[in-house]
């Protein structure tokens, strides 16, 4: 078996990272279906729903729950596995928790009403897709996949979100948290707690403070909750179930953006990183033949004479790829592959597109190996 087949037949959860617009939902889609046609039961996740695949994979955008794609679907994909995908919306994803965390319904809407919580929520970076992937953390515990692949959404900090409860609780100090609390704790408490509310009311009016005491009531017992499943969360994102895989695009300052995300990946949050993608590569251009004008007559001499800067330039790209490609192999780290995608001519985000992307990555071609230091011996 390939070496990216193998990852796609051990791991748990793989996490697809990378900078905007490289290609990490095409590869997450791509992968999934590599590992569906290998037999596992998969569960592509992405945070970022893009329209065109979402209708490609014949599922529709913010479902509440995974979205078994179809079996003609997949039979035209060549595919005779299970997959599902789940293309979310993390605020939506977040309601969601709070309305199963809450103790009734009325709860609930009073806190996903209450504007303190629509904006901490959107302050904190990464809180939502911490509840996204605490979500999703559900279906690795009851087994209902073999293997999630997770789509991260496009921003440096994509993987800050397993940090988020901390940082949550840092902002919203516990002990500002528990002054607010109301009706709790002695008589110097509660006196303490009438002090802050006066003074309150002086400076924001009486609505607002009643809204930050709610906020603080509800969101407190919340975030409890998700610093709880937080250490489980990080630990199991650190260890051997977990795969890791950096998609960037071919270009030299893209694969140092990826080596500096890849670093913090690493030493921040002790992941395992498995190899890079090098995505939309032109270096598989580099062997095709520039026809010459001379063989040709009249006005396909003269076409062929116009688009040979063109066909040059593309191979010069294709040269400087091939060459980074050996690059990033070489500097990669112990069993660290780094894979060359294609850039299909046509649109990735069809069906035939995502299939073919799925050949390339089980196919071990794929893989780049470092330039050879002496090519003498
Ligand atoms: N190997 C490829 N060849 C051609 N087009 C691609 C390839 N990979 C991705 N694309 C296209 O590039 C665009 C961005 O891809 P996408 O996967 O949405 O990126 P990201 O998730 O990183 O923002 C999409 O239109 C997609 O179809
Ligand atoms: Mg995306």
């Amino acid at each position: 078996m390939s070496q990216i087949g193998q990852l796609l037949d051990t791991k748990r959860v793989i996490v697809c990272c990378g900078a905007g617009g490289v290609g990490k939902t095409t590869v997450s889609a791509s992968l999934a279906l590599a590992a569906a046609r290998q037999g596992r039961r998969v569960l592509v996740v992405t945070i970022d729903p893009s329209k065109r695949l979402a209708e490609t994979l014949g599922v529709s955008r913010n479902p509440e729950e995974p979205v078994a794609i179809s079996a003609e679907r997949l039979t035209a994909a060549g595919v005779t596995g299970h997959l599902s995908a789940w293309m979310l919306d993390p605020q939506l994803v977040a309601d969601k928790v709070v309305n199963s965390f809450s103790n009734s319904a009325n709860e609930a809407s009073q806190l996903l009403q209450n504007r303190i919580y629509q904006n901490v929520t959107a302050m904190v970076a990464g809180m939502q897709e911490y509840t996204a992937v605490e979500a999703l953390y559900e279906f690795v515990e009851n087994d209902a996949y073999d293997l999630i692949i997770l789509d991260t959404p496009p921003s440096r900090d994509a993987l800050r979100f397993l940090d988020a409860p901390d940082r949550a609780t840092a902002f919203l100090d516990k002990r500002i948290f528990n002054l607010f609390i109301p009706g709790e704790g002695g008589l110097i408490r509660r006196m303490a707690t009438k002090l802050v509310e006066s003074v309150m009311d002086l400076t924001f009016g009486e609505s607002t403070r009643r809204e930050l005491q709610q906020f603080m009531s509800l969101f407190g017992q919340l975030l409890g909750y998700l610093n709880q499943n937080q250490a489980e969360m990080k630990s199991f994102f650190a260890g051997d179930q977990v795969g890791f895989v950096l998609v960037t695009s071919p270009a030299s300052e893209a694969v140092t953006e990826a080596k500096f995300f890849a670093r913090r990946a690493v030493t921040d949050l002790g992941l395992n990183l498995n190899g890079y993608v090098l995505n939309r590569s032109l270096a598989s251009e580099t062997s095709r033949e520039i026809p010459a004008s001379a063989q040709a007559e009249g006005p396909l001499a003269s076409a062929i004479a116009k688009l040979k800067p063109f066909a040059e330039a593309e191979r010069a790209n294709g040269a400087a790829h091939q060459e980074l490609a050996g690059q990033v192999a070489d500097t990669a780290g112990d069993g660290v592959w780094t894979c060359v995608l294609p850039n299909l001519g046509g649109d990735a985000s069809q069906l035939q597109g995502l299939v073919s992307l799925a050949d390339a990555l089980v196919d071990d071609k794929c893989l780049a190996r470092p330039p050879r230091k002496d090519a003498s011996t």
